[in-house]
């Protein structure tokens, strides 16, 4: 694989935030930054990657992080935050606006024009959550592997311009701190019920391993409530492919 030539310098980000990057530590190679963060733990607390040696994305699957070419970065909190995992999607969407329009895909990831850019893990571990967050952003498409190219994308290669790395990391922190505050301070339904239509998936027909049906809601918990011809499944978590 090439060796990345076009990598923007990571550096902290100048941040007005209430709680997300009270502390900022970037490493240049790390194994996870989850891991490192679900060790570390101080609320607000942002590590940033360079590089990481041994991504994880959901499913127990590995996450290409490659060094210089995306922001790998995981928040730290506390304790836990409800509605997390719906806030983050929407706040690297919101943040993304002054570059591109991007989707949700349900249920956390973000697609510029069909591709996934961006993909969020949140983890806990003896009362730490952690929220993880990978954003391609220099990729070219022979920088993933082959397995991956079909539907990864990168912000420079979804839009042909360019972008600095600290300046979308102090962009994505900055939308990430209001909608914490929003959540910490009882507004979780309002912040499902935004991410839910921005999925855009409701009366969508959607195959989901072995079930196959018409998504009729998106239930409180953030569960598909798919309508089959042998009645309604509800699904948790897993890949959903239109069809
Ligand atoms: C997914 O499978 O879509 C979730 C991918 C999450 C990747 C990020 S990169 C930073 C953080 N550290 C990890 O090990 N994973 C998350």
């Amino acid at each position: 694989m090439r060796e990345p030539t076009r990598h923007t310098p990571l550096a902290p980000p100048h941040l007005d935030t209430w709680v997300v990057g009270t502390r900022i530590i970037i490493v240049d190679e790390i194994n996870s930054t989850n891991s490192y963060a679900l060790r570390l733990g101080g609320d607000g607390t942002v590590i940033v990657a360079d590089r990481q040696t041994a991504g994880r994305g959901r499913h127990g699957r590995a996450w290409h992080s490659a060094g210089g070419l995306g922001l790998w970065f995981s928040v730290a909190f506390d304790r836990p935050v409800p509605g997390i995992s719906f806030a983050a999607p929407l706040a690297v969407r919101d943040a993304l606006k002054p570059w591109l329009h991007a989707d949700l895909k349900w249920p956390n990831d973000v697609l510029v024009g069909g591709k996934k850019i961006c993909g969020i893990l949140v983890e806990h571990r003896n009362g730490t959550t952690v929220l993880g967050i990978g954003i391609n952003v220099h990729h070219r498409p022979e920088d993933f592997p082959e397995t991956l190219r079909a539907t990864a994308g990168s912000l420079e290669s979804a839009t042909g311009g360019s972008f600095d790395r600290t300046e979308v990391l102090g962009a994505v922190l900055t939308e990430l701190d209001g909608k914490v505050k929003v959540l910490r301070e009882g507004g979780c339904e309002r912040i499902r019920r935004a991410w839910a239509d921005a999925c855009r998936v409701k009366g969508q027909q959607v195959a989901c391993g072995d079930i196959f049906g018409i998504v009729a809601e998106i239930d409180t918990h953030g569960a598909l409530i798919v309508a089959t011809p042998n009645g309604e499944h509800r699904i948790v978590a897993g890949e959903i492919e239109p069809v």
